[in-house]
């Protein structure tokens, strides 16, 4: 195989030396090359170098890397006064002010200072990398080389293509970011390239459930950590990444889109930042940063008893590891064929929701005192879950339901009665997105793991947990949220109906 990663002994220019720019120009350090670090204001490459500095000697004192390492990192990283001590550079990558002009022409001057095979790197997040190269005497040299904030921590490099990207220029970028320990990603251009695509429903359905008062905030949140194993929930993400900066990003995917209503922005997010409430920066968003502020918490449902005994169905497969946890828990569990899909309890029926209303589908199929489960990822260490009761349901079953699953060790949290309640709503949503970005050519299968895990910190890849679930599961849950809602904006991809029909998961197809 070609190795097409740049050797150390090239140089590497970063332009730009703020939040952005300074930790690639680390990441490049530390990958063995000079990099010299120019930026348009006065004195912040030198300020960028000082800052990295000091995050460095931190790692050094937490024992994390060595002096020796810090050293070398540091002495390669080196200042540059004017943009024309960049012309000996083997691959530029800006990381300056996020705006089409002006990165345009930056890379005409660039195309004038530097070598024909100098590589053009841009590490926008949100323009077009054809529209960057448009203009220019070798668009063939321009790529995406999209890192993810902190640079230095964050895994995921997407290298990106535009209409004219040389595919060589992009297997170097490719290799020369595997080299420096990322994990890189080929994707071809197009709005939000991949995990600024697919992330859109793991915001766009927790705004929606809070904008239909379907849970509060910090349910929403303890719900997607504790079920869902995602580092963080929504709400304390979107304070974090500012909300202002999340909403921006969620318009400009939807213009971008023409409107696709799969990436509907909320207007929950449009009154926070018209009020200035913008997350952490501004000490108020979703949650209060105040120092007198009063913490949300999220309460699970009291477990009010305990049933002796259960009868389950032999086909509740993903909900196996829960039914052992029961058993060891000293509740006897009986199988009875005769149930479809369900626990019984003494008072009520318990089920993984299937997309549908707890009352709709009580209604549907007969079932009188019908309770949901949601989604863990992991049904077998999960403390955490949200359920859900049809209309009208006996409270006696919500208590029985509630000590069952806290004899098992999980909390329950009991939330209005909303199709596909939280984490299988929103894991339905994320595959759905990633397969819908593989049908349309943008990236592999395996690539939107690799993003998702490595750009957001997902615990497991859209596209592998979709077949831990089991394809023909989230497509009913999709095809029950979109009649719901009587929206397209739950239409399963194609490419996920495809597998279906086939009967085939996703990953073993691919090979
Ligand atoms: P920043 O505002 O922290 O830094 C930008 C730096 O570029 C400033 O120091 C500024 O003086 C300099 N600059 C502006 N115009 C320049 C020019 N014409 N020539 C030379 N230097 C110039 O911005 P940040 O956050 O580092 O973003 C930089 C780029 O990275 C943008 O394209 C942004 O979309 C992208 N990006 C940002 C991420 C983030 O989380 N902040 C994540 C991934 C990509």
């Amino acid at each position: 195989m070609t190795i097409h990663a740049l050797t150390t002994d090239k140089i590497i220019a970063v332009i730009g030396a703020g939040t952005m720019g300074a930790g690639i120009a680390q990441v490049a350090a530390a990958g063995g090359h000079t990099v010299r670090l120019y930026d348009a204001a006065d004195g912040a490459a030198a300020a960028g170098i000082k800052k990295t500095t000091e995050g460095l000697d931190k790692l050094v004192s937490r024992g994390r890397i060595d002096v020796a390492d810090r050293d070398a990192i540091v002495t390669r990283l080196i200042p540059a006064e004017r943009i024309e001590d960049l012309a000996d550079s083997a691959m530029v990558i800006e990381a300056i002010v996020e705006n089409l002009d002006v990165k345009r022409q930056l890379f005409q001057t660039l195309e004038q200072l530097c070598g024909d095979d100098t590589i053009l790197a841009t590490n926008t997040s949100s323009l077009s990398i054809t529209a960057i190269a448009t203009g220019l005497k070798r668009p063939g040299q321009v790529v995406g080389m999209h890192f993810f904030n902190p640079a230095p921590i964050m895994k995921l490099v997407e290298v990106i293509s535009g209409l004219e990207t040389d595919a060589t220029v992009a297997a170097q970028v490719f290799d020369t970011a595997t080299r420096w320990r990322k994990h890189a990603v080929h994707a071809r251009s197009t709005p939000g390239f991949i995990v600024n695509r697919v992330a859109r429903p793991f915001y766009g359905e927790a705004l929606r459930l809070l904008e239909e008062n379907a849970a509060d905030i910090a349910t929403i949140d303890q719900v997607v950590k504790g079920a869902g194993g995602f580092r963080m929930g929504p709400f304390e993400l979107i304070d974090l990444i500012g909300i202002d900066v999340n909403y921006a990003v969620s318009c400009s995917v939807f213009e971008a889109y023409y409107n696709d209503p799969r990436y509907l922005p909320s207007l929950l997010q449009k009154e926070r930042v018209d009020g200035g409430r913008l997350g952490r920066k501004s000490g108020r968003g979703f949650y209060d940063y105040g120092d007198d502020a009063s913490p949300l918490e999220a309460r699970a449902h009291p477990a009010m008893a305990t049933p002796n005994a259960i009868r389950v169905s032999p086909d509740c497969a993903i909900l196996k590891p829960l039914i052992e946890r029961f058993q060891r828990a000293g509740i006897e569990v009986t199988s009875d064929s005769k149930l479809d899909d369900v626990i019984q309890l003494p008072t009520g029926t318990m089920a993984l929701t299937d997309g549908r209303t707890a009352t709709r589908r009580g209604f549907e199929d007969g079932i009188d005192n019908l309770l949901l489960i949601d989604l863990c990822l992991d049904y077998a260490a999960s403390d955490t879950i949200a359920i859900s009761a049809s209309l009208g349901c006996d409270p006696q079953v919500t208590d029985e339901a509630a000590g069952l699953l806290k004899a098992a060790g999980l909390g329950s949290y009991l939330i209005a009665d909303t199709p596909a309640l939280i984490v299988m709503r929103l894991v339905s949503m994320l595959a759905n997105e990633s397969a819908e970005v593989v049908h349309q050519g943008i990236c592999e299968l395996e690539g939107v793991d690799i993003a998702m895990r490595g750009g957001v910190n997902y615990p497991r890849g859209p596209i592998e947990w979709a077949d831990a679930i089991g394809l023909d599961t989230i497509y009913t849950v999709l095809n029950h949220l979109q009649q719901s809602y009587g929206s397209d904006r739950y239409r399963p991809s194609l490419k996920l109906a495809q597998q279906v029909y086939a009967g085939k998961p996703f990953l073993a197809t691919e090979n």
